[in-house]
């Protein structure tokens, strides 16, 4: 059995977490940032990176305190290498290279992406290669195939925004507050999700792909049309993306083969229609439904040590030289998807 210490630091939450093979989390430790970045309504890099810079330290010594362990114990140290905000990610990794070099232990460089998409194994010991994850975070939406550790197709992205992009704009557009995710699931309780008529932008589509961008843009013209309360725009906005969201994961799902399991990662996986809509969608194809509880949803040091604990096992350590990436596709194979909206 291993133990991993996983840092964490590629956008706006800075955490540390200790993680064993056997999914025991000893400890995890996670400082949001909401405050620092609220009055600009999104997140600033460079006040992120000096956060981390500030909070990493302490955290790490809670962590290994909460978990009653030393350096010594580590098997290895894990830390996300991106992608993500470049200065964030600069400032953990390095951090890592430096406990890894001075305990004298390996170093795992994780994809923070790899962290979401594994994810849901360290709570479910059941689930099995291969499944169908639908990683949903504000960067992202992707639906690839988990074939096994470091195995990944990708089967459909955006062509323009990430879902938890759209969340984020839309709560903006509306001044429900950052982050956006929550608030508007918050505003949604309240609100008529039939009330606002919003596209579904390539729902139907023969193209695998997901599309955000039109939704944003309609969200804006219903706001400023004054005729709807923000309670049933928000609504409406969140109902458009479950439609879309369960309409191309329906057409992956007929497409990829056979799969043990429909499984969702990434920040938007904490909303609790999105998780109800694609459990519904799973059980129509009788499938199983994983999602990690919310907090291993969003962005979280657990889930990067447990992505270094199942590369640490299968011999995948990195060298003291293991690039900072701001862009690190799961797949490298996949190609750009082209659509009208695609983003340089
Ligand atoms: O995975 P994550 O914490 O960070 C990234 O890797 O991007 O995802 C953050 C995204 C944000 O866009 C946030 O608004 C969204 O996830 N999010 C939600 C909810 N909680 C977080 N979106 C919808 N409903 C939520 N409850
Ligand atoms: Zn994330």
């Amino acid at each position: 059995m291993s133990l991993i210490l996983g840092l964490e630091s590629s956008c706006d939450e800075t955490a540390v977490a200790l993680v064993a093979s056997d999914r025991t989390i000893l400890a995890h430790r996670l400082a949001g940032q909401e405050g620092a970045h609220r009055p600009y309504g999104g997140v600033v890099p460079e006040i992120a990176a000096r956060a981390h810079v500030e909070i990493l330290p302490s955290l790490i010594e809670e962590a290994l305190a909460e978990a009653r362990v030393d350096l010594n114990a580590v098997d290895a140290i894990a830390a996300t290498a991106g992608p993500g905000l470049i200065g964030g990610v600069m400032v953990g990794l390095v951090t890592g290279k430096g406990l890894a070099l001075a305990a004298g232990k390996p170093l795992v460089a994780v994809n923070h992406l790899e962290g979401h998409a594994l994810s849901p194994l360290l709570v479910d010991p059941d689930l099995a290669f291969p499944y169908l994850l639908l990683l949903v975070s504000g960067g992202h939406c992707q639906l690839l195939l988990v074939e096994g550790v470091g195995a990944y197709r990708r089967l459909a992205t955006t062509i323009d925004d990430a879902a938890g992009e759209a969340f984020d704009k839309s709560a903006k557009l509306l001044a429900l507050g950052f982050p956006g995710g929550p608030a508007i699931e918050r505003a949604a309780a309240e609100g008529n999700s039939q009330a606002v008529p919003l596209p579904r932008p390539l729902a139907g589509s023969d193209e695998p792909h997901f599309s955000f961008a039109g939704l944003k843009s309609a969200v804006l013209r219903a706001h400023e049309s004054g005729r709807w309360s923000a309670e049933d725009i928000a609504a409406s906005f969140q109902q458009a993306v479950v439609d879309c969201l369960v309409d191309r994961t329906a057409h992956a799902l007929e497409r990829c083969g056979a799969v043990t399991a429909l499984v969702a990662a990434g920040g938007v996986a904490a909303n609790q229609a999105v998780r109800a809509a694609l459990a519904a969608l799973a059980g129509q194809s009788g499938l199983r439904f994983v999602a990690p509880p919310q907090w291993l949803c969003t962005d979280n040091a657990a889930m990067i040590a447990w992505a270094g604990a199942l590369r640490y096992d299968a011999g995948l350590i990195d060298g003291l030289d293991a690039p900072a990436r701001a862009r690190w596709p799961l797949d490298p194979a996949a190609e750009p998807a082209r659509g009208a909206g695609v983003k340089a």
